[in-house]
């Protein structure tokens, strides 16, 4: 059982989150209901004291609310912060940071999983600011809840109308952390994003990757349990949330940052697209350009997981689990199997990135999961999916290490 805060926020669908908070008792959790000040002129606080059978929040300087810092103790206790409905403007002040009522600063202070159910009229649901500010919250790791499309409050027939509650209620069962997951209180080490080699002052040789695999993989590992250290390269989306963030911009960066992190992990997944080469020599300032054609020559970067696998530590006790990714345009499956022994890495993700739905710049993925037991061909699905795909593996492998010890 879990203590899941259901934050009501002021929109019409807010009598429907009496139907959600039933629908998570009923699977056995326990509920602390917060309600904005907009909410409670919709539903009377007193309807959701009785069902929770839990003094209801609505405001922050209520007296007594103040003696153990209420919004701090309940961020500690909660599993999940579920917000449903959620208006356009509480999801504002989320991508925002702004804390100015309970709920918000709750936001800010939980440290467990989000989920927002937003209901709204179909111009607002669509205008450039909330759709930004939603990305915003999703490149944050909070998941959504799609609102429905049908009859609105407001007469109009359109998208925004508040989810059901029974697949509110089943996103957010879906959300709980697992309670037996054998990546609770591991290290875990996540690299995203591509790495940037600079050619002189102002000029770099990059890739396309856009960290959203990563971000998606630190995240999932999070609401596992796992303390995650999260190694970044330069990527314009906003990182998830994890117990330590490393920015790094060169493959070099990004390999002594690695070594540093993984020394003391038990699982490291490689998913950032690390340059293979590196300008041999670059310039300090910017090079000016000249009317002959211009020769860079490159050397070859350190090979993070080659080098990782190689460690005699990892010989004798096969840790860290080692996870890696093979970035490929046509027959992804064979040159991964061949990368996995090669590099000496525990599972392989292979993806084929000339897929218009998988790889680079998009936010679905289609791959193939390799390991010494096997193959497991994924369908195209969310880079969240294919996170929770790969962690499932991930842990089904640390088992099995569990129950035999001794390294093949
Ligand atoms: N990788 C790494 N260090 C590098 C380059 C890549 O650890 N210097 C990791 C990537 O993060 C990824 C895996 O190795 O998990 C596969 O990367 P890729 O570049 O596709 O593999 P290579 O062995 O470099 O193969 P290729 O010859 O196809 O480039």
């Amino acid at each position: 059982m879990a203590l899941i805060a259901l934050g009501v926020t002021g929109g019409i669908g807010a009598y429907k989150a009496v139907d959600v908070c039933r629908g998570l008792q009923r699977h056995g959790h326990d509920v602390v209901a917060v309600m904005t000040r907009s909410a409670a002129r919709f539903v009377g606080p007193v309807t959701f004291e009785a069902i929770t059978r839990r003094r209801v929040v609505t405001s922050q300087w209520k007296p007594g609310m103040n003696a153990e810092i209420e919004h701090i103790a309940i961020a500690d206790q909660i599993a999940l912060l579920l917000v449903a409905p959620c208006t356009a403007n509480v999801i504002g002040k989320f991508a925002a940071g702004l804390a100015d009522d309970f709920l918000s600063s709750l936001y800010l202070a939980t440290r467990a999983p989000v989920l927002v159910a937003p209901a709204m009229n179909s111009n607002m649901l669509a205008h450039d600011a909330v759709q930004r500010n939603l990305r915003t919250l999703a490149a944050r790791g909070v998941r959504l809840v799609e609102p429905g499309e049908g009859y609105l409050a407001c007469g109009w027939i359109g998208k925004g109308r508040l989810a059901e509650s029974s697949d509110i209620v089943a996103a957010a069962l879906a959300m709980l952390t697992p309670v037996d997951s054998i990546l609770r209180g591991r290290h875990v080490v996540v690299t995203a994003g591509p790495t940037y080699e600079d050619i002189d002052a102002v000029r770099y040789v990059g890739n396309r990757s856009s960290g959203r695999m990563g971000f998606a993989l630190a995240a999932e590992a999070r609401r596992r349990g796992a303390r995650v250290t999260l190694v970044a390269g330069p990527t314009g989306l906003e990182p998830p949330g994890a117990d330590e963030i490393v920015r790094v911009r060169s493959a070099a960066e990004m390999h002594a940052a690695v070594m540093v992190a993984a020394s003391r992990a038990e699982v490291v997944i490689m998913a950032a697209a690390v340059a293979d080469y590196t300008p041999s020599s670059p310039a300090a300032h910017k090079a000016p350009k000249a009317d002959a054609p211009l020769t860079l020559r490159l050397e070859r970067t350190r090979d993070i997981l080659g080098d990782l696998s190689g460690t005699a530590s990892r010989a004798a006790s096969g840790t860290p689990l080692l996870v890696g990714f093979a970035a490929e345009t046509g027959d992804a499956a064979a040159k991964a199997r061949e990368k996995r022994t090669r590099k000496g890495v525990d599972l392989m993700v292979a993806n084929d990135v000339a897929r218009p739905d998988a790889g680079f710049e998009v936010e679905t993925n289609a791959v193939t999961l390799i390991d010494a037991e096997g193959e497991q061909e994924l369908p195209v699905q969310s880079k969240e999916r294919v996170a929770a795909a790969i962690l499932d593996r991930v842990e089904q492998l640390l088992r099995t290490r569990a129950a035999s010890p001794v390294r093949a």
